[in-house]
């Protein structure tokens, strides 16, 4: 019997309407266009404002259109595997709101951690699911309201981040030639020195000290996080082209975490690439954290054709990066 693949058989986002833009960034903090535009590439972010709406509200919103455009009911849906790092609670799991606000009423459902390299993780994640032969319908979510944990006074990471979300449908395939085909993936927990919500878990639950400190808001060293971004992003993505010899002609496209335009340019230089295989969108959306990769997919759907070779790279907190290689399973 030929090997199960998990082949990605449809794509859907999420974007709120608000758009911050640099101008409105540079009233509420000390910054301009030309400094952010240069040194990460970020021209607007969209936030989600109205008040009461979270993480699953967005997430919702895309898997609704996935299954419309897959023409899925919703009953069908096994699995659903949320990436965030901004559940709407501590608990329950937002991949369990979302399936009850999609209908999913036959899924079960919950929650991954991987920082911005989340969706990749899930995606691993899902893809498993699929290849064990047990399930037949695998939705994986990348969603954050990086907007909740930002902190508006701090100008060092304020213009970095937006909100957003994106889904993907995973269904088997016995054809080799399409489908997700490898991954690398590591973890340091030591990098969370780094990059880190200081209060709000349970070495330092919620208080008015915590509060008064910020210290429910992102706290990231940009330097150091930049440095290591670079490294690993670059070397995963390097090894897995030398591991199934791809060569930069063949590889149709990367698509790589969007956090900094410096750090993605850096990568495809490491990787021979020319720009036009780079699929880009940091300065639309700014960092989604976990839904960065299903966006550009989701925007990049109408040019994919069945068969292309694409290598998606991410690096996030924890610290955690990975690669995966997969060959696109349809034309639209
Ligand atoms: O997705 C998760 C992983 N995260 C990342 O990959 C992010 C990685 N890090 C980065 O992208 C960059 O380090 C940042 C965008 C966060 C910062 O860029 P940088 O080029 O590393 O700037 P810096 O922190 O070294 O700061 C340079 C200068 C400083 O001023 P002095 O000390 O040289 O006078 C900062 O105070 O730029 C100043 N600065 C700003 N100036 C204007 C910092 N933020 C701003 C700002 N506007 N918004």
């Amino acid at each position: 019997m030929a090997k199960i693949h998990a082949a990605i058989t449809g794509i859907a986002g999420y974007l709120p309407e608000d758009i911050l833009d640099n101008e409105e960034l540079s009233r509420m903090v000390d910054t301009t266009d030309e400094w952010i535009m240069t040194r990460i590439g970020i021209k607007t972010r969209h936030i989600l404002r109205p008040a009461g709406k979270g993480t699953s509200d967005m997430g919702s919103e895309a898997v609704k259109q996935l299954l419309i455009k897959t023409n899925t009911a919703p009953e069908d849906v096994e699995v659903l595997i949320c990436a965030t790092v901004t559940p709407d609670h501590q608990f329950p799991a937002t991949g369990n709101i979302i399936s009850d606000k999609a209908g999913l009423k036959n899924a079960f459902s919950y929650d991954l951690n991987a920082g911005c390299s989340g969706f990749l993780f899930a995606l691993s994640t899902g893809a498993k699911f699929i290849e064990s032969g047990r399930y037949k319908k695998v939705i994986v979510v990348g969603a954050d309201k990086m907007s909740s944990i930002v902190d508006y006074t701090d100008r060092a990471t304020c213009p970095i981040f937006g909100d957003g979300a994106g889904a993907v449908m995973l269904e088997p395939t016995e054809d080799p030639e399409i489908g997700v085909i490898d991954e690398i993936m590591g973890t340091d927990g030591a990098g969370r020195i780094h990059l880190h919500q200081k209060a709000g878990g349970s070495v330092k639950p919620a208080s008015h000290e915590t509060v008064d400190a910020r210290e429910h808001f992102i706290y990231q060293e940009g330097q150091a996080v930049f440095k290591v971004a670079v490294s690993k992003m670059a070397d995963v993505s390097v090894e897995m082209m030398e591991r199934h010899n791809i060569s930069p002609e063949e590889l149709a496209w990367l698509v790589p975490h969007q956090a900094n335009m410096r750090i993605i340019e850096a990568v495809a230089r490491r990787m021979e690439l020319p720009k036009e295989k780079v699929m880009i969108n940091i300065e639309k959306y700014g960092n989604t954290t976990a839904a960065t990769l299903p966006l550009l997919l989701w925007e990049w759907e109408p040019q994919l054709k069945k068969g292309d070779k694409l290598i998606l790279s991410t690096f996030g907190a924890g610290f955690t990066w990975g690669a995966i290689y997969l060959k696109w399973a349809y034309n639209s």
